[in-house]
């Protein structure tokens, strides 16, 4: 089974081929989902520092690519547990001014996933 590692330290052991973001909720940790799961709000995205997988949900790409995060983040409702991750939560209840994380995705992937290559991220600039 899968390992999560978060930065805090916490390593969680996870089902296979389970939604990243219901893996990560039902740890405990603290993650918000406002959409629901339905790529539209992007307030359950994270950072992979490790294992990030090479395919995305067209969902996932679109919306990371209107508000210009692709490359960064990761959208978590879009993503299963295929393999080791390190991540990073960037938004919690803890950290917004929400009351609660959001309307509990379902088990699978919402919209139908279309899977597409994840776009490779840029090199780090040679003058930079
Ligand atoms: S984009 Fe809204 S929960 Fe993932």
């Amino acid at each position: 089974m899968p390992i999560l590692s978060f930065k805090d330290g916490k390593d969680i052991e996870v089902p296979s081929g389970k939604r990243l973001v219901l893996a990560i909720q039902d740890a405990g940790i603290d993650i918000l989902h406002r959409c629901g799961g339905h790529a539209k709000c992007t307030t359950c995205r994270v950072t992979v520092l490790r294992g990030e997988p090479a395919r995305m949900t067209q969902a996932e790409y679109e919306r990371l690519e209107a508000r210009g995060l692709l490359g960064e983040f990761r959208l978590s409702c879009q993503m299963l547990c295929e393999q080791d991750m390190t991540l990073v939560v960037a938004n919690t209840v803890a950290n917004s001014d929400v009351e609660d994380s959001g309307p509990r995705p379902a088990p699978e992937i919402t919209p139908t996933p279309v899977w597409i290559d994840a776009p490779t991220k840029a090199a780090p600039s040679a003058d930079g």
